[in-house]
């Protein structure tokens, strides 16, 4: 399925949000109706955590196919805290081991009523393929499919850019580290041209490029400091160990901070009031020094708690009576 025929498969036919498969495409009042009613759910750290009671009656399954902490435990909570019943298979020790299919597994939890699917898997198309299969008052949250698409990653990043920026026109953007693997680079990228982002720089160590039919009017460069140079925003990006350790054209893991990683005297490049995001786990000293992790420019921690109100403003906004149902 292409990305054309996810955009059409998420929305209704009264152009109303069903599923969430891709930002790609996305209207832009939806994006906007959605980060605004996340800032509803967000309430400080040491408050009490927002609730209300709109999905009680609904069952939230929860299904990574992949290693998760921060996007599986921010739509466990944010089910709870939506007074939905929530399930968290445990894959492991699922049929799926068993040799049971995806949509096997899906109609199986469908027979026990289970109403909105949280996805997460490793192969291309997986949260698409569900949608189209499953029944109409079903819907499916892409959580993280393949290095295609991680929505909801998207949409946390585009809120957090824009309570410190005001908006998303005139900034320049700078992602660094490993481009060509990453769903978060895609899901921020498509996001941000939508809201009016033009200026996107993505630095790449050798290898590493996108495709870059995926970035439309981004700079693609190995040149670190250039891409850096004057940001507003700077995202790094999480190096697989394994592509260190397996691809003789990159410095071991201590000479890669100094060539390609975020460190506090390469962020001097970026506007002073610059933020420093990452959207973990993070690799300390590698693609991103401590001390700027932790630092006055980090917004990363705002990234997790805005994650949690996202996810909420989607439950609720794909749990709402539909037009057409
Ligand atoms: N950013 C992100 O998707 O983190 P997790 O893999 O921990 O969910």
């Amino acid at each position: 399925m292409n990305r054309e025929s996810s955009l059409c498969l998420q929305l209704t036919e009264a152009g109303e949000l069903r599923h969430l498969l891709t930002l790609e495409g996305l209207d832009r009042s939806i994006i906007e109706n959605l980060l605004d009613r996340s800032e509803e759910y967000r309430h400080p750290i040491g408050s009490v955590p927002a609730r209300d009671t709109c999905l009680a009656g609904r069952t939230v399954a929860n299904l990574f196919f992949e290693a998760s902490t921060r996007t599986r435990a921010s739509f466990e909570l944010a089910a709870k805290r939506m007074s939905a019943d929530v399930l968290n298979l445990d894959v492991n020790t699922s049929s799926r081991i068993k040799g049971e299919s995806i949509l096997d597994t899906i109609y199986t939890l469908q027979a026990m009523q289970a109403d909105i699917f949280v996805i997460r898997d490793a192969s291309a198309g997986v949260p698409a393929l569900i949608a189209e299969h499953v029944q109409p008052h079903i819907s499916i949250l892409n959580a993280g499919e393949a290095d295609i698409s991680h929505p909801t990653q998207g949409l946390l990043d585009l809120l957090t850019i824009r309570q410190h920026k005001g908006g998303f026109e005139g900034l320049v953007v700078t992602i660094i580290g490993d481009i060509k693997h990453s769903r978060v680079a895609r899901s921020a990228a498509q996001g941000l041209r939508t809201m009016g982002t033009t200026d996107l720089r993505l630095a790449t160590p050798p290898g590493l490029a996108p495709d870059p039919l995926h970035y439309p009017g981004a700079v693609i460069t190995e040149d670190v400091d250039a891409a850096i140079e004057g940001a507003d925003v700077v995202m790094a990006l999480r190096i697989q160990r394994e592509r260190i350790e397996n691809n003789p054209r990159l410095p071991d893991k201590n000479k890669y901070l100094e060539i390609y990683g975020v460190t506090e005297k390469r962020l001097q490049l970026a506007r002073p009031d610059a933020i420093v995001m990452h959207p973990g786990p993070m690799n300390r000293d590698v693609e991103i020094v401590g001390s700027v992790a932790d630092g006055p420019q980090s917004v990363i921690t705002e990234q997790v708690a805005n994650g949690l109100a996202v996810r909420m403003a989607i439950l609720a906004t794909i749990s709402e009576p539909r037009a057409n149902s």
